[in-house]
């Protein structure tokens, strides 16, 4: 057995993660707020293509989720923006780097209340956007790649992440990085996996938000072709193997078939990322007045619901555990 076998009482460790799989319908506890952290700013700046979401410094983060946390949500998905970038990512797991920073600090504010969830990825570190390290013709080198993401999940786990989210679509990722955090005593730290990730045109503005965009090529070569649905039972199997203890669609509403399939066919639970683009389609469209924007993110939430995500990742999550009310 190459890997450590799942171990579903993480899970249950607390309040907060057992609300967080609890499979009922639209409430907070269902909810995952993504957010921007960036290093070097004295002030938020908001992200011109996802209305109402900014990239935030330490102090603007604590803010942010001290609020989330009031409204119920119990989870956030951070994600960091250095201040410099190299073609190894050296920000991802620098023991000061932001990120690392962020999440000592929010597991100062909050403790067990908040599942703090981080994004395990290089394409926020690198200079060249790519997901993974480079070799010289420019392709990504998938298990040099594997080596900085056991090393990134290792420096994760260290500030208090309780959950890391391995989201380069690198073959292996999952078990490499289990293996890590078990070597390194952190065999409570959970994996949630971007299993079903599609090379999506739906992530452009978070690409503005996380100053990500390849500089060249795209990502066609590790995230999924769109016009697969039976490679993501494959994809899910394989990370499930591993040792992944919550799966992930994305995005959500153009592979609502995915998450269906998904949830008959396995019993993890199951996330789906309402992503950045499908943010930015109802924001634009709900300020100019042409569509109702609270129900219609409360109608997609249900949709993903429905379809049988039991979690949902979204930047929504406070807008609708407003609505909700506590
Ligand atoms: C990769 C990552 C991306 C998103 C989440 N993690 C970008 C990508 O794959 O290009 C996109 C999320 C969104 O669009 O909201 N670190």
């Amino acid at each position: 057995m190459a890997f450590p076998q799942q171990r579903p009482r993480r899970l249950r460790r607390t309040a907060a993660l057992r609300r967080l799989v609890s499979q009922t319908s639209l409430s907070p506890n269902d909810f995952v707020a993504p957010l921007f952290v960036k290093e070097g700013i004295n002030a938020a700046e908001p992200v011109l293509s996802m209305p109402g979401v900014s990239q935030h410094t330490i102090a603007s983060l604590r803010a942010e989720v001290n609020d989330l946390v009031a409204l119920g949500i119990p989870a956030i998905m951070l994600f960091g923006v250095p201040a410099h970038k190299d073609a190894r990512g050296s920000g991802a797991d620098a023991p000061d780097g932001i990120v690392q920073h962020a999440i000592r600090q929010l597991k100062d504010d909050h403790g067990e209340t908040l599942v703090v969830m981080v994004d395990n990825c290089l394409d926020e570190y690198t200079d060249h956007g790519h997901c993974g390290i480079l070799r010289n013709d420019g392709s990504v080198d998938n298990d040099a790649t594997l080596d900085r993401y056991a090393s990134i999940a290792v420096a994760q786990a260290t500030a208090g992440a309780d959950i890391v989210a391995p989201s380069g679509m690198m073959d292996g990722q999952v078990g490499v990085i289990r293996n890590a955090l078990d070597s390194a005593g952190f065999s409570d730290t959970t994996i949630l996996a971007y299993a079903a990730k599609y090379a999506s045109a739906l992530y452009g503005p978070f690409r503005d938000a996380a100053e990500c965009a390849p500089k060249f090529g795209d990502r066609k070569s590790y995230q999924m072709d769109p016009a697969n649905a039976r490679e993501a039972i494959d994809e899910v199997a394989l990370d499930l193997d591993e040792g992944a203890d919550i799966v992930m669609v994305k995005p959500a509403l153009a592979y609502l078939d995915i998450i269906a399939t998904l949830r008959t066919e396995f019993s993890a639970p199951l996330a789906a990322y309402h992503v950045s683009g499908e943010y930015a389609m109802v924001q634009a469209a709900a300020i100019n007045s042409w569509i109702d924007g609270d129900a219609v993110a409360m109608e997609h939430m249900l949709a993903i619901k429905r379809a049988g995500a039991d979690i949902v990742l979204t930047y929504f999550a406070r807008r609708v555990a407003e609505l909700l009310g506590v």
